[in-house]
């Protein structure tokens, strides 16, 4: 499989040759903001959707998206056409772009656009099969702040300082826990749980992102006929909970069976779990003709 393709402002790139000035506020100051999606049989599944929420990102942090969704639609076609047969993860980073070195974001005026086709990474099949731990931890990002609440922004430094922590505990995702005590969301899902045949999910005023695959759950589960509840989500209900799952454009669907440490009912993936994962599938499938 080749190693991937990147388009920068329009012109496709081979990834080894890709290049982005030092004095990009992206990469000096993480000011900019992204989508990451996946194809399925080569086709990308919700770019629609990672496309809008990107524009509305982008529009959160002042930054003048420098096409529309239309041309981008066509440049990561243009990407994937370049990268070839092979299944990608798509990566779409709008930058700021580059100006003189002050924080003020009025001095850049020219955004840059970047898309990266690499080979898609998928967890390994025993995640799903046994589940995996969580650990919940306290971290402050720059979106729990009320000015980015909400976007996709690139500086996700306290998030993988909250992974890194995780996975020393022995947990293969951070939980990230509000001012008030309640549970967030994932350092890059969404949560999850099932009480007595009913889904629940921490709501949007929490500020969180608005996952595309939280969504497509959403959508499934009322399709399934499983009732579903958006609201506060509580360290103990996470703990009580009879089955939990993490959901994210590259996970999916993925069981969590262990919070700090505690099993979480029986200790292995539970049967709605398991059925919310098919659904999911299914309209994956149902939208981008794949066998998956
Ligand atoms: C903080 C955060 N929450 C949730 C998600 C899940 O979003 P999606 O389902 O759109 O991939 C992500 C994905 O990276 C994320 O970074």
């Amino acid at each position: 499989m080749a190693a991937g393709e990147v388009s920068i402002d329009g012109q496709v790139v081979d990834s080894g040759e890709a290049r982005v000035s030092v004095f990009d506020r992206g990469f000096l100051y993480g000011d900019s903001v992204f989508e990451v999606f996946r194809t399925y049989g080569g086709v990308p599944f919700g770019q629609r959707e990672h496309l809008e929420r990107l524009q509305r990102s982008a529009d959160r942090l002042m930054i003048s998206m420098p096409v529309s969704v239309e041309t981008l639609s066509s440049e990561v076609a243009a990407t994937l056409e370049a990268a070839g047969e092979g299944e990608w993860y798509v990566r779409v980073v709008i930058t700021r772009g580059t100006g003189p070195l002050t924080y003020d974001p009025s001095t850049a005026t020219t955004p840059l656009r970047v898309i990266i086709a690499a080979p898609v990474s998928v967890p390994p099949a025993d995640h799903y099969e046994r589940g995996i731990a969580v650990a919940l931890l306290h971290a402050s990002r720059p979106t729990d702040d009320e000015r980015a609440s909400g976007a996709k922004a690139s500086n996700y430094l306290a998030n993988l300082l909250a992974v890194h922590e995780a996975k020393q505990k022995g947990a293969q995702e951070a939980l990230m826990l509000g001012r008030r005590g309640q549970i967030l969301e994932g350092a890059s899902s969404n949560l999850f749980i099932v009480k007595d045949g009913v889904v629940r999910t921490p709501e949007r005023q929490t500020g969180i992102l608005m996952g595309i695959t939280r969504a497509a759950v959403l959508a499934a589960a009322a399709t399934e006929g499983i009732g579903v509840e958006e609201g506060e989500v509580r360290p103990e209900d996470l703990y009580d909970a009879d089955e939990a799952f993490i959901t994210s454009s590259i996970r999916e669907v993925m069981p969590v069976v262990s919070a700090d440490g505690r099993t979480i009912g029986p200790g292995a993936p539970g049967s709605v779990t398991k059925r919310l994962h098919e659904a999911y599938l299914r309209t994956v499938a149902q939208a981008t003709g794949a066998g998956v």
